[in-house]
């Protein structure tokens, strides 16, 4: 991941850097940033990021509670035709020309997946890596909007960032719940859970609740465990750095109760966060 920090970084700027004094955060930095880190993860050449971009709103939306319509399944049909046919292409040729991305490796040493299998694997990274990373982006310049004295000492103290990374994370798990069948019969609690039993695991909840903070839950536990618990971090940090780097004070130019949440079971997002950035004085 380190190697790639530069290159997240500059990702960071560049979004910034094209961001208007009154923006919204969500739609004109967070969503366009963790979709270029994908696919530059992906090896996706900048000239199809506008595509990957279209794409990742239409699979978040539709993963995040858009309405089941005639309309909405056909074009989750098309798009995933479309999906599967883009990175069949760029699978062949990277076949034979190697360059070092997720997908390349996927090529080279993931032979024992088929391609159907490659092709779900990136259909759950895009709304996996993508709406959560949003959520805590999100979740995060909120904070610095409510207290404004933290980006002071934020700017102040850069070894304090990663603490405050963690603490959004636990304050608004973006995976805010998973599912889970029992494969066989447990006490959890002195409570009794049948084998095969579909569990609603409140992570979110249970992070309010947990005595160390340090081992909170917001990626997960077991095997399962989030495959891009440090690419987040990473992209977290990135992102909070160019940002104090360029502004000393973030205004909220809505209330945040008045603003849209998807109604998403697992991944509640808020579609917008309109701000005002404040270059320091
Ligand atoms: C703040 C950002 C993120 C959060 C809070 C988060 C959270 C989680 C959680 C809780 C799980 C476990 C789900 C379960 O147990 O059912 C998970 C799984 C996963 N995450 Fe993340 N994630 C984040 C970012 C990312 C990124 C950036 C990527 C990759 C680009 C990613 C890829 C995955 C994948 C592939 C899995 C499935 C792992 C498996 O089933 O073995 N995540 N994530």
């Amino acid at each position: 991941m380190r190697t790639r920090t530069p290159a997240i970084r500059a990702r960071a700027a560049e979004v910034l850097d094209r961001l208007p004094q009154d923006a919204d955060w969500v739609q004109d930095f967070c969503m366009p940033y963790t979709v270029h880190v994908i696919a530059d993860l992906l090896g996706v050449p900048d000239t199809d990021h506008d595509t990957i971009t279209r794409w990742d709103t239409l699979l978040t939306s539709l993963a995040t509670g858009a309405e089941l319509t005639a309309e909405t399944v056909t074009a989750y049909l098309d798009f995933t035709q479309e999906f599967t046919e883009y990175f069949r292409d760029r699978a062949a040729h990277l076949a034979d020309h190697p360059d070092g991305s997720l997908l390349s490796h996927l090529i080279q040493e993931g032979d024992n997946l088929t391609d159907h299998e490659r092709i779900q694997f990136l259909l759950i990274l895009f709304p996996a890596g993508s709406t959560t990373t949003v959520i805590l982006l999100t979740h995060i310049a909120m904070r610095l909007a409510a207290q404004p004295d933290v980006i002071a000492e934020l700017r102040a103290d850069p070894a304090a960032r990663p603490d405050f990374i963690e603490e959004c994370l636990v304050e608004r798990s973006p995976s805010a719940n998973v599912f889970r069948t029992t494969t066989r019969d447990v006490v959890l609690q002195n409570t009794p859970i049948p084998a095969g039993a579909h569990l609603l695991l409140l992570v979110a909840a249970a992070n309010q609740d947990i005595p160390d903070r340090s081992a909170h839950l917001a990626f997960g536990h077991g095997v399962h465990r989030c495959l891009g618990a440090q690419l987040a971090r990473t992209e977290a940090r990135a992102a909070l750095d160019e940002l104090l780097a360029r502004y000393g004070h973030i205004a909220l130019r809505a209330d945040p109760s008045s603003l849209p949440v998807r109604p998403h079971l697992l991944i509640p997002a808020y579609e917008r966060l309109p701000i005002r950035l404040e270059r320091p004085s």
